[in-house]
């Protein structure tokens, strides 16, 4: 395949950044989109450029930092993929690519498509875990959950935290990945006693980190490449009201 890339640079946060072309001949329409990038970054060390900063790692859609907003989508044009999943037989010969970094207000560039991504960690940090001593693994029948919470429970664990529910809102909001990690937590009977102060802790460093309130647009819910559904919002916001008029009911 032949390729025009058109990729943001950016030397680092101070600087204005601007879109470079470079053109590609011979990528294999069965190498995935990072491994395209990492020819080009060959040629590039090779002609004694810089190559291009992108962030990976595990490369298999589990770790969540593969960041890319490609044509405009950020993961690019396969839903429910991440960018590290996505191949280049997903493209046509010839096309040009626009590749730019995740863009929010919270997470601001570092170097060319890498962002700064640690709010989603802040948020964790303040709330997003049971801190209750678990011992040993107990008997699996002596805690029962129901089966809709516990599927409800899994889908929403499934987040991996890549922030592209962020890069996809017009609000710059990352109430999807707050909602699935309240969600998550939340229906389990272990992360009952930090519920509320859970919800409230992390929305407080979610508001406090410039992330924009949720208008319900739905954009990071399409974008999600773990199809992590709009209503773990609904729940992220029934518990953030319940938790702050006192209620504390289920
Ligand atoms: S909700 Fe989806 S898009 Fe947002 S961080 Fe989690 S996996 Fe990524
Ligand atoms: S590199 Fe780990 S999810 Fe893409």
């Amino acid at each position: 395949m032949k390729l025009t890339l058109r990729i943001w640079r950016q030397t680092n946060a101070s600087d204005k950044g601007r879109m470079v072309e470079y053109k590609l001949d011979d990528i294999s329409p069965d190498a995935s989109f990072l491994e395209m990038l990492d020819v080009l970054n060959e040629q590039l060390i090779a002609a004694d450029e810089e190559p291009v900063a992108f962030d990976h790692d595990c490369r298999e859609g589990i770790c969540g930092m593969c960041s890319l907003v490609i044509n405009g989508t950020p993961h690019g044009p396969e839903r429910n993929t991440t960018t590290c999943q996505l191949h280049m037989r997903k493209f046509k010969d010839g096309e040009v690519i626009d590749v730019e970094p995740w863009r929010a207000r919270a997470f601001p560039v570092i170097k060319d498509l890498v962002v700064d991504r640690s709010p989603l960690d802040d948020m964790i940090q303040s709330g997003g875990y049971i801190s209750a001593p678990t011992g040993t693994a107990p008997e699996a029948h002596s805690v029962p959950v129901p089966k809709p919470d516990a599927d409800r429970a899994f889908e929403a664990a499934e987040c991996i935290g890549c922030g592209a529910c962020v890069a996809a809102c017009p609000n710059g909001s990352a109430a999807l990945f707050l909602g699935a990690k309240v969600t998550a937590l939340g229906l389990m009977p272990q992360g009952q006693p930090e519920r509320w102060d859970r919800v409230v802790s992390m929305l407080d460093t979610h508001d406090d980190a410039g992330f924009g309130g949720c208008t319900l647009t739905g954009e990071c819910t399409v974008a999600c490449p773990k199809g992590i559904p709009l209503d773990v919002i609904s729940r992220l916001n029934s518990d953030y009201l319940k938790a702050t008029a006192g209620g504390k009911k289920k």
